[in-house]
C-alpha cells in the first residue's frame, strides 16, 4: 500500500503519460510548473491516489491562462468531480466573477465544497448536483467560458446545447479529446471513442466555432464561439 502510494506521487495517475510527447519531454513540462497552494496539492494528492481523473496541473494552467486571457467573469463546467479544475476557474475569474460546479455524484460535490471553503473560493462558486447536460439547456444566460469533461458519449450532445450559451468571442473548451490515442485507431468498436470522433468532427466543422485541439496530456479542443 504504502510503495503503491509512493509510486502514485512519483507518477501521479491523472498524468496520460507520454501520449504526444516523449517521457522526458513530458517530465520537463511538469517539472516547469510553479508549486500549487495548499488545497490543490492536497486535491492533486487525493486525485492520484483514488483514481480521480482531474485536468491535472498542466492542463488547469492552460484553462486559466484562456480564462485570463479573454477576461472571463462567467465559466459553467460540466463534469466537475472534486472541484479541482473549477478551482483553477475560480481563482481565473477573481472576487467579482462566477463559477458553474456540476456533477451527477453528490459526494464528489460534498468533498468539492470543503475544498472551496478553505481555498475562500467558495462564494464565487454555484455547486449543482445533478446532469450537467439539462442544467445547462436551462441556462438563459450567455457565458465566457464553457468547459466540457462529463461523460464521453455525451460529448456531441453538448456541443448541440453550447453555442447559444456562450457569448461571442467566448471559449468552449473540452478535455480528452484524444483519448488516449485511440482516436487515431482503423476501426474503433469502442463507444466512446466513436462518439470523440463524432464530437471532433462535428467541432471542427461547425460555422459558429474557430477550433483548435491542443495535444497536452490527453487532448485539449479549444473552440473560439465567433
Ligand atoms: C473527468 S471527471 C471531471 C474532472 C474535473 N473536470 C477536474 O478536472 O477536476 C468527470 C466527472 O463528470 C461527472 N459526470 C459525468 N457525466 C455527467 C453528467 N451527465 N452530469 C453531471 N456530471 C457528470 C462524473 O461524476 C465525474 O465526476
Amino acid at each position: 500500500m504504502a510503495a503503491n502510494k509512493s509510486a502514485k506521487k512519483d507518477k501521479p495517475s491523472w498524468r496520460h503519460h507520454n501520449l504526444t510527447t516523449a517521457g522526458p519531454v513530458d517530465d520537463y513540462l511538469y517539472s516547469m510548473l510553479p508549486k500549487r497552494d495548499e488545497v490543490l496539492v492536497e486535491m492533486e494528492d487525493y486525485a492520484s491516489e483514488h483514481d480521480v481523473p482531474i485536468v491535472g496541473p498542466a492542463v488547469a494552467r492552460v484553462l486559466q491562462q484562456l480564462a485570463l486571457t479573454i477576461n472571463a467573469q462567467s465559466v459553467f463546467e460540466l463534469g466537475s468531480a472534486i472541484g479541482y479544475s473549477t478551482m483553477w476557474w475560480a481563482q481565473a475569474v477573481g472576487e467579482k466573477g462566477r463559477v458553474v460546479y456540476t456533477d451527477g455524484d453528490p459526494k464528489n460535490a460534498a468533498r468539492a465544497r470543503g475544498y472551496f471553503e478553505r481555498a475562500g473560493v467558495s462564494k464565487r462558486i454555484t455547486i449543482h448536483t445533478g446532469d450537467a447536460l439539462e442544467f445547462l439547456s436551462e441556462q438563459k444566460q450567455q457565458y465566457d467560458v464553457i468547459f466540457n469533461d462529463i461523460d464521453k458519449e455525451d460529448y456531441p450532445r453538448v456541443l448541440r446545447l453550447v453555442s447559444p450559451r456562450l457569448r461571442k468571442g467566448g471559449l468552449f473548451i473540452t478535455d480528452n479529446v484524444l483519448w488516449s490515442g485511440r482516436v487515431a485507431e482503423k476501426n474503433p468498436k469502442d463507444a466512446r471513442t466513436k462518439a470523440i470522433l463524432e464530437f471532433n468532427r462535428l467541432l471542427y466543422n461547425s460555422v459558429d466555432f474557430y477550433t483548435t485541439i491542443l495535444p497536452i496530456r490527453d487532448g485539449l479542443a479549444v473552440a473560439l464561439k465567433k
